[in-house]
């Protein structure tokens, strides 16, 4: 975790403690567990009230309120909790830090999430090559365990609690939620339909399920602890409370960054993540993880990072994943290596997606190879519009999930920004960077 000036909220304790914040005895110290305290004693609707006035939104990309969600919730019972901790957007390692460096405030956010939809069995689900984040969380759960703060009548009361980790296999897809589903189903992790699989009404075996992301729970204690009013004030208009901030690529202070919404990127950029490395110029960034359009430095360096400005510039923030390109990056290059990625992870259930995005990436490397022709671009647009018509923000779609219009974005961004770029591939017949 890399400090600033900026009040640190889910990251205190992992800074101001590096040796021992993933302790109970260290997370008692801090002040840990009196808000799950708390929490038994409030009703599902203080608790769902509570958090629709913090405006938390949910951390895991698709920015959805997560009180509204909660107040979504089915009747019929048992309904479960699912925490995603599956992380697999490229660019995105906020998780990681949570679970492996403060996984208590996880586990409080899990008790207190349980309480407000009268969940008696919670899983976390972790992605399969974070062995040491999930030891981390494990560890923490027996500890809560022998506490009694899970289990059987946790805090003394008549409330039972448990909670199982599960490990994934390391597929992108199972982060969507429904994957997600299937997976700790036990079946394969595809993507259903919505509807009717809305979690909340239809999901783990068919029953109404609560899907929140690790930093949204993290995000419980303290809004319980401060109250929804302070909680809000520690952000900006309607992007409420702190949010992680991944920066990663050309910059000379990569990290994860604790912030208010409302700073410009090159506040992000400049300011806090050092600047460009040796001495280079910014040339382009992708604002929201691998899915997200990109911005270019002409039109967005002073815009504000908040959700609202960057849909209006047709793109998001999304898991909060900043990838910074400098001046000697090849955007076909960089735009294969993304679509290539989405190829590879598409569950195949589509035929838009499961060929579109392996055609995409072929045409791609045959211009970044100096093989392309002039009609490229063209006809990547023609693939990119029959999975995404219209080729749209927010993408359309003729898939069951995303993922299908996520590997379009480096598409329709190389030719709003980069056109030039690629047909000075396709001319010189090899990439004019050298
Ligand atoms: C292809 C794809 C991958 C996703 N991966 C993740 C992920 O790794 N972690 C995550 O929390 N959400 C991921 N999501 C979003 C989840 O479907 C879901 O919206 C989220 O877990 C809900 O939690 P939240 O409301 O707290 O954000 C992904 C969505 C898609 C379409
Ligand atoms: S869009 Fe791609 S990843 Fe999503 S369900 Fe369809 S084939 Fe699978």
């Amino acid at each position: 975790m890399t400090t600033t000036t900026y009040p640190q909220v889910l990251t205190r304790r992992m800074t101001e403690h590096p040796a021992d914040s993933h302790t109970l005895a260290r997370y008692e110290a801090t002040g840990g567990y009196q808000q799950a305290r708390a929490a038994m004693g409030m009703t599902r609707e203080q608790l769902v009230e509570t958090v629709k006035e913090s405006g938390l939104i949910g951390r895991g990309g698709a920015g959805f309120s997560a009180g509204m969600k909660w107040s979504f919730l089915a009747p019929p019972r048992p309904s479960y909790l699912v925490v995603n901790g599956d992380e697999s957007e490229p660019g995105t390692f906020k998780d990681r830090q949570l679970l492996e460096r403060d996984p208590h405030q996880m586990i409080e956010g899990i008790i207190i999430a349980s309480v407000a939809n009268e969940v008696h069995e919670a899983f976390i689900y972790i992605r399969g090559e974070y062995p040491k984040p999930a030891r981390r969380v494990q560890h923490a759960i027996d500890e809560a365990y022998a506490a009694g703060y899970l289990g059987d009548g946790i805090f003394g009361s008549d409330y039972q609690l448990d909670v199982t980790v599960h490990l994934g296999g390391g597929a992108y897809i199972c982060g969507e939620e429904t994957a997600l589903i299937n997976s700790l189903e036990g079946r394969r992790g595809e993507p259903r339909l919505k509807p009717p699989y809305f979690p909340a009404a239809k999901g783990l075996y068919m029953l109404p399920t609560i899907v929140n992301n690790v930093e949204t729970v993290s995000n419980l204690p303290h809004i319980l602890e401060m109250g929804a009013d302070a909680y809000k004030a520690l952000g900006h208009d309607k992007d409420t409370g702190t949010f992680l901030f991944s920066v990663s690529g050309h910059v000379k202070r990569p990290g994860n960054y604790e912030l208010p919404h409302g700073i410009t990127w090159r506040e992000l950029i400049f300011d806090i993540a050092g600047g460009m490395l040796d001495g280079r110029e910014l040339k382009a960034w992708i604002p929201g993880g691998a899915s997200a359009p990109w911005f270019v430095p002409e039109e967005h360096l002073d815009m504000p990072i908040t959700k609202d400005d960057c849909g209006q510039a047709g793109s998001m923030l999304g898991s909060g994943a900043v990838i910074v390109m400098d001046d000697s990056t090849c955007m076909v290059k960089a735009a294969e290596r993304v679509v290539r990625f989405f190829a590879h992870e598409s569950c195949g259930q589509c035929t838009p997606c499961r060929e579109g995005t392996t055609w995409m990436q072929q045409i791609l490397a045959r211009i970044e190879e100096g093989h392309g022709r002039a009609v490229d671009l063209d006809l990547l647009l023609d693939v990119s519009d029959n999975i995404s018509p219209g080729l749209a923000w927010p993408p359309k779609m003729t898939t069951i999930c995303p993922l299908g219009p996520s590997a379009v974005s480096p598409v329709t961004s190389l030719a709003k920004y980069f056109r030039e770029e690629v047909e000075a591939h396709v001319t010189e017949g090899r990439c004019p960077l050298g």
